[in-house]
C-alpha cells in the first residue's frame, strides 16, 4: 500500500511537470485531461469540449480572425483586449469624441457602436479528416501533385458535409500536414463596441511595458453580438437583437493565487516549435535583425510625429501599435534565444534524434532529413531575409509603396482580362480609403526616407508632391476613366514609376524563389514531424499553432529572469502608482483613478489584503491571436484575460521553455472594477453572473 502511494506521488509529479502545448479540444480526453487533473483542474474533457451539449467551447469566439473574445452574459456581452478592439474604438474617435484618450462606455443599448467588417466566429464542431484529405496520396507524387490532390479532396469533403444553411467550413492540416482536421463555423457580423477603459488603463506603459513584466496594464473591451430574431447570425441591421449564447462565462470573483490551476482556451495564430537548428539560427541572426532594423527606422519617424499632434496621434495609434509590438517582440526573442544557447540546445537534440534513428533501424528512411536541411536552408537564407524585407517596406512601413502595389495589382488583373475592370477598381479604391482615412503625408514621407535603402533603394520624396496617389480625391479621380486612359495615367504617375520596377522585381525574382525554395523546405518540415514521432514516440508532441481553437493549460507562477531575481505572479493597483509620471504618454495615471487608489474605494473586487489585484503570470502556452483569451479556473469559470507575454519568454513561439515563459494576464476583478467603479456601467456588471467559487 505505501508502495502503491508512493508510486502514485510519483505519477503525479511526472504528469505535473508536463505543461506547454496548444491542444486541439476535441481530442483532451486522455493524457490532457490527466495532467490537467494533476494540475489541479476539476472539469472534465467534455466540460471543455462538447458536441452535444453546451461547453465552454460555445463561449470562445475568434474576434475579427486575429485575436479571441469569450460571451460573459446571457444577452451576448463580449470581452476582449484593448488592443484587440482598438481598430474599432480608433475609428470610432475623433478630436471631438476622443474615445482612446478618455474612453467609451455604452449606457445603453442604442448606444452601442456598430462596426463595419467586424466579425466573430464560433466552432460548432471538429472533425478528424485526415484519412479522406490523403486519400489516394502516394510518396511518389510531387509536391505539388500532393496539394492538389490535398485541395481536391478537402472540397470534396466539404461539400458533403452536413451543416446548417449560415453555417461554414473548413479544413487546416495539423502536425505540419500529418493530420487534417475540418472545423464547421458560425460567423456573427453584427458586432458593436459596448466599452473601453482610456488608453492610459487600457494601454498602460505603452511599449515600455509592452511584453514586460511586472505589469499593470487594464488591456480589456467591451463589445456585443447581435443576431437576426431568430438568434442567428445576422449583417448589420436596427432590428438585430442580443445574441442569447449557448453557454456564457460566469465570472469568479475569488482571484488567483500562486499554484492554482488555469487554463487558456482560444486562437493561437503561429508556432514553429519543431525547427531545425539551422532555422533557429537563421531567424535570429539573420532574418530577424534585418526586419528589426527597418521597423525601428520607421518607428523612429512615427513616434516623434505622434508626439507633436493630438491628430496624427489619433490617425497613427493603430499603426504604430502594430509595428512597435512585432518589433519589440523579436528583440525580445533573439535575446531569449541567446541566453538560452537555444542553437545548441537544438543540435543536441537533433543528436539525439539521430541517435534513436539509428537504434530504431530508421537511418535509411529517416537520415537525409538533417542534412537536407542544412543544404536548403543554406540556399534559401537570403530569399527569405530579402522578401520579407520588402513586405516590411511595402506592406508594413510605407503606406505610398502599399498604394502603388495596389495599383500594381489592378493593372495586372486589368491586363489579363479587361472584363474585370470594375471589381479591380473596386477593390482598388478599397485600399485608397483603407489608407487615406488614417494618412499623413508628412510622416508617409519621411518613413519613405529612411525605409527604402534597407532594401536597396535610394528614396525619392519628389514624388510625395507629384503623384496623384497621396490624395485620395486625385487618385479616386484616375478611377473615373475607362480602363486605357486609367493604365495610361497611372504609368505616367510619378510613384508608380518609381515603384513599378521594384515591384516587378520582387514578383517575378525574389516571389517566385521564394516559392520555389520554399516548397522543398516545407515539405521536408513534414517528413521530418513523421521522423520525429517514430524515432522518438514517447515525446510529448503538440500541433504548432494554426490560427485553431486550442486549450492550453497550466498554473499561476511566478519565474527567475536572472540569478538572484524572483518575480511574484501577481500585481497591484499600488503598483500602478509607483509607476505613475503625470503627464507622460505611457506611465500617466488618469484623475478618477488615483482618486480611487486614494480612498481605496474597490468595491468588493479588492483581495483578502485589501489590494486591487491588476494582473498575474501563469505557465500557460500562449502566441499572438491569444490575445483576449478566458485564462479559466479549475471550475470553469473566468478569472483572467490574457494578453501578453513575458520578456524573458517572448521565444517561446520557436523555443518554449516551461521555466522561463509565462503568460501575462488581467485579473478579471481590475476589469470589472474598472467597468463600475470608473466606468460607472454597473448596468453591464448586473448582466455578467458573478460567483465566489472558492467560498463554499
Ligand atoms: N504584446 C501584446 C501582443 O502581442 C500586446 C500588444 C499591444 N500593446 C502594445 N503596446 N502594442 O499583442
Ligand atoms: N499580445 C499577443 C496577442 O495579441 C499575445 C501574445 O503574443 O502573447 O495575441
Amino acid at each position: 500500500m505505501k508502495y502503491l502511494k508512493f508510486l502514485l506521488c510519483f505519477v503525479i509529479i511526472q504528469v505535473s511537470a508536463q505543461q506547454g502545448g496548444m491542444w486541439i479540444p476535441s481530442l483532451l480526453e486522455g493524457m490532457n485531461e490527466d495532467e490537467m487533473q494533476a494540475l489541479g483542474s476539476e472539469m472534465t474533457a467534455k466540460d471543455i469540449y462538447d458536441v452535444n451539449n453546451s461547453s465552454l467551447k460555445d463561449a470562445i469566439g475568434h474576434f475579427n480572425g486575429g485575436c479571441t473574445s469569450e460571451i460573459i452574459s446571457s444577452k451576448g456581452l463580449v470581452l476582449t483586449n484593448h488592443h484587440c478592439g482598438y481598430g474599432e474604438i480608433q475609428s470610432h474617435s475623433s478630436l471631438e469624441n476622443d474615445y482612446l484618450k478618455h474612453g467609451f462606455w455604452a449606457m445603453r443599448l442604442e448606444d452601442e457602436l456598430p462596426n463595419d467588417d467586424l466579425f466573430i466566429e464560433f466552432i460548432v464542431r471538429i472533425e478528424d479528416v485526415t484519412a479522406q484529405v490523403l486519400n489516394g496520396m502516394t510518396a511518389s507524387m510531387t509536391e505539388k501533385d500532393k496539394q492538389s490532390l490535398i485541395t481536391k479532396n478537402s472540397n470534396a469533403i466539404q461539400k458533403l458535409v452536413k451543416k446548417e444553411s449560415w453555417q461554414d467550413s473548413k479544413i487546416k492540416p495539423f502536425y505540419k500536414g500529418n493530420k487534417y482536421f475540418m472545423f464547421i463555423t458560425e460567423r456573427f457580423e453584427d458586432i458593436r463596441l459596448v466599452g473601453a477603459p482610456p488608453s492610459s488603463i487600457g494601454k498602460f506603459g505603452s511599449d515600455t511595458d509592452n511584453w514586460v513584466w511586472p505589469r499593470h496594464t487594464g488591456d480589456f473591451s467591451l463589445f456585443r453580438i447581435y443576431a437576426n430574431k431568430d438568434n442567428r447570425p445576422a449583417k448589420y441591421s436596427k432590428e438585430n437583437v442580443p445574441y442569447k449564447p449557448k453557454h456564457y462565462l460566469p465570472i469568479s470573483l475569488d482571484g488567483v493565487e500562486e499554484g492554482d490551476f488555469t487554463l487558456v482556451f482560444g486562437f493561437p495564430g503561429r508556432t514553429n516549435e519543431y525547427l531545425p537548428a539551422v532555422a533557429l539560427a537563421h531567424i535570429t541572426q539573420d532574418y530577424n535583425p534585418s526586419n528589426i532594423a527597418i521597423r525601428e527606422a520607421a518607428l523612429k519617424v512615427i513616434d516623434t510625429k505622434m508626439k507633436s499632434s493630438d491628430a496624427i496621434r489619433i490617425k497613427y495609434a493603430s499603426k504604430q501599435a502594430r509595428i512597435a509590438n512585432a518589433w519589440k517582440k523579436w528583440i525580445g526573442e533573439n535575446l531569449g534565444i541567446a541566453k538560452s544557447d537555444a542553437v545548441n540546445q537544438r543540435i543536441q537534440f537533433e543528436d539525439s534524434f539521430k541517435k534513436a534513428l539509428k537504434a530504431k533501424g530508421l537511418e535509411n528512411k529517416y537520415g537525409h532529413i538533417l542534412p537536407e536541411f542544412d543544404r536548403l536552408y543554406k540556399d534559401f537564407a537570403s530569399v527569405h531575409k530579402e522578401r520579407r524585407n520588402f513586405i516590411e517596406v511595402f506592406f508594413v512601413t510605407n503606406e505610398l509603396m502599399e498604394l502603388t502595389y495596389r495599383a500594381y495589382q489592378m493593372e495586372t488583373t486589368i491586363l489579363k482580362d479587361p472584363k474585370n475592370t470594375d471589381k479591380a477598381k473596386a477593390t482598388f479604391s478599397n485600399h485608397l480609403k483603407r489608407i487615406h482615412k488614417n494618412y499623413d503625408i508628412t510622416v508617409d514621407r519621411e518613413v519613405h526616407k529612411v525605409v527604402m535603402p534597407f532594401i536597396g533603394q535610394q528614396p525619392d520624396i519628389s514624388m510625395y508632391s507629384n503623384s496623384a496617389l497621396v490624395n485620395l480625391d486625385s487618385a479616386e479621380d484616375l478611377l473615373k476613366t475607362n480602363d486605357k486612359k486609367l493604365l495610361k495615367a497611372l504609368n505616367k504617375d510619378a510613384a508608380y514609376q518609381y515603384a513599378k520596377p521594384i515591384i516587378e522585381h520582387f514578383m517575378t525574382v525574389t516571389n517566385t524563389m521564394y516559392i520555389k525554395k520554399n516548397e522543398p523546405i516545407s515539405a521536408l518540415q513534414t517528413q521530418y514531424m513523421t521522423a520525429l514521432m517514430e524515432a522518438l514516440p514517447d515525446a510529448r508532441y503538440f500541433p504548432d499553432a494554426n490560427s485553431t481553437l486550442r486549450v492550453t493549460y497550466g498554473q499561476v507562477r511566478g519565474y527567475t529572469p536572472r540569478d538572484a531575481v524572483y518575480y511574484n505572479p501577481i500585481t497591484y493597483l499600488d503598483g500602478v502608482m509607483e509607476k505613475y509620471v503625470p503627464g507622460d504618454y505611457e506611465f500617466d495615471v488618469p484623475e478618477k483613478l488615483r482618486r480611487l487608489h486614494n480612498t481605496k474605494d474597490y468595491g468588493q473586487y479588492a483581495d483578502a489584503n485589501g489590494q486591487l489585484p491588476i494582473c498575474f503570470l501563469g505557465t500557460n502556452h500562449t502566441t499572438g491571436g491569444n490575445s483576449g483569451s478566458p485564462a479559466i479556473d479549475a471550475k470553469g469559470n473566468l478569472i483572467g484575460l490574457n494578453f501578453d507575454r513575458v520578456w524573458e519568454g517572448t521565444m517561446s513561439d520557436i523555443n518554449y521553455d516551461p521555466e522561463i515563459c509565462r503568460n501575462i494576464m488581467v485579473d478579471l476583478r481590475y476589469v470589472l472594477f474598472i467597468i463600475e467603479k470608473y466606468g460607472g456601467a454597473n448596468h453591464l456588471i448586473e448582466e455578467m453572473d458573478l460567483v465566489h467559487p472558492k467560498k463554499k
